[in-house]
């Protein structure tokens, strides 16, 4: 592994724009950075392993382990937050047995708290593999984590599934990005 971390760095050089292009590289490769990669990391940028682990921590998108099955993004974003995306987040909580930035115990479902990315008609949201949910209630989010929680098609992928906002008109119009993005 740490041969092919040393591949990937190769011939970046130590400023800030080539640490994130050296992230990125990483994370794309092993699905995210391998604590084991950092004094590798450290050495190629001339600063220390505690100043890399910073960077890494300070950047939600950035994974110190690898995803759990079933990632759910939940916005905090503000037009999220007035429209009532706490009570979301606390269902999601409690549904899906994991924290925000957390995995649950049996590795199937992980919350991952993201920003607003311009999509706040659709607030309060979450997305999941790429795909946007909103405006979502509670309740939809419980019965979308409890399809997560059990073998069931996660409740998204179900064609009786609706949320108030046409997914299919978002991805027609190029709003949603692509799973694994
Ligand atoms: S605040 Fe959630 S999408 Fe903008």
């Amino acid at each position: 592994m740490l041969t092919r971390v040393a591949e990937l760095i190769a011939g970046l050089v130590p400023d800030n724009v080539d640490l994130l292009k050296a992230l990125h590289r990483i994370q794309h490769e092993f699905t995210y950075i391998p604590r084991e990669a950092l004094p590798l990391l450290a050495a190629q940028f001339e600063t220390t392993p505690a100043l890399i682990f910073g960077t890494i921590d300070f950047y939600s998108e950035l994974r110190q382990a690898p995803p759990a099955q079933n990632v759910v993004e939940w916005c905090s974003g503000p037009a999220c937050l007035l429209k009532g995306s706490a009570g979301i987040r606390r269902a999601l909580e409690a549904t899906l047995g994991c924290f925000m930035n957390s995995q649950s115990a049996d590795g199937k479902a992980e919350l991952r708290l993201v920003q607003c990315d311009g999509t706040c008609h659709l607030a309060p949201l979450i997305r999941y593999r790429g795909r946007y949910l909103g405006p979502l209630s509670t309740s939809e989010a419980i019965t979308f984590a409890r399809s997560l929680a059990s073998a069931a098609t996660p409740a998204m992928e179900q064609t009786d599934f609706a949320p108030h906002a046409p997914i299919t008109e978002l991805e027609a119009a190029g709003h949603a990005p692509e799973p694994g993005a």
